[in-house]
């Protein structure tokens, strides 16, 4: 890859950043597509985070990957936010337009089409989330938008997620989200669900931990999605299999985040299913011994 004067300019703004994978996966989009764009790791701290959107704004950058810790406050600085990451109350990207930047959440479109590519049918589902952070307002975002019948929200804290439940059911116009504290998920109806994992719970060095210890809750999951792909398998994901279950790990969601991105800063283009593949493997190159556990 050569940068020339004439080269684009993405990055992402995170604190850390050095765990990123997204200057892997967008350098080696942009390369696979023929596009001049050159994307960087841009470290930011909270108390930088305005002279950081300005000054890119400034500097002519393309477009713009956010990340842990600035996603909801980053929204106060642009100049427009896509209506589904207003409701989400999250934004990851940022598309230049001329009057600053607009922010979108393409975290949400990488879990659907995670879920899509596994002949899910969301419409009339009956699905369980686990935790109730940033993670989980986009899965709610993608399951309630996609009709999910009833979403059984399990979290540590009950108080957030009665929360959460209270924000998402209001706009939803309907009861979709019941809340439970973790521990009362023996509450959930007998049934086959779909479940979600968005906690940090089974994340590499961690590996041996699980959000819920007791068998009989995963025999009633035919799918479980778990947002962690370090490792690769979590226990929450060993489990379902055990039982029969399917089981999907999180990169697939990373790298269609990556792709919706992409695709928003340049949309003439549409990746092909090739170079997303070799994407998938680059990522799982660079993860290393934190992947293969
Ligand atoms: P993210 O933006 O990645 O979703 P977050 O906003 O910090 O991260 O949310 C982390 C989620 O994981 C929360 O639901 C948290 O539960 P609490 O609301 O009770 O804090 C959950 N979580 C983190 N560590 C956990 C643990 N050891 N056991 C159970 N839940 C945990």
């Amino acid at each position: 890859m050569t940068v020339s004067a004439k080269s684009k300019v993405c990055g992402i703004l995170a604190n850390p950043v050095e765990h990123s994978m997204s200057p892997v996966i967008q350098n080696f989009y942009a390369e696979q597509a023929g596009v001049d764009m050159v994307y960087i790791p841009l470290k930011t701290g909270e108390e930088g985070l305005e002279a950081a959107i300005c000054g890119a704004y400034a500097m002519n950058f393309w477009g713009m990957n956010v990340t842990v810790p600035h996603k909801q406050r980053v929204m106060q600085y642009l100049a427009e936010v896509d209506p589904s990451a207003r409701e989400i109350g999250a934004v990851n990207t940022l598309v230049r337009t001329k009057d600053g930047y607009k922010g979108y959440n393409t975290d949400a479109l990488g879990l659907l089409r995670s879920i899509q590519e596994q002949d899910i049918n969301l419409k009339g589902s009956k699905c369980i989330l686990l935790g109730a952070g940033g993670a989980a307002r986009a899965a709610a975002y993608v399951l309630v938008s996609q009709g999910a019948a009833q979403v059984y929200l399990l979290n540590r804290s009950a108080d957030k997620a009665e929360e959460f439940a209270e924000t998402v059911n209001e706009s939803a116009g309907r009861q979709v989200i019941v809340p439970l504290p973790i521990a009362d998920y023996g509450k959930i109806p007998a049934g086959s669900y779909l479940a979600i994992q968005t906690t940090s719970v089974g994340m590499h060095p961690d590996t041996d931990q699980i959000p819920v210890r007791d068998q009989d809750f995963y025999k009633q999951i035919h799918t479980g999605i778990d947002v962690i792909y370090t490792p690769m398998e979590t226990r929450f994901m060993r489990q379902i299999r055990d039982l029969g279950g399917k089981a999907v790990n999180g990169l697939d969601m990373l790298v269609y985040q990556g792709v919706a991105a992409f695709e928003l800063w340049f949309p003439h283009i549409s990746l092909d299913a090739e170079t997303i593949s070799r994407a998938r493997q680059s990522i799982l190159h660079h993860l290393g011994g934190t992947a293969h556990e």
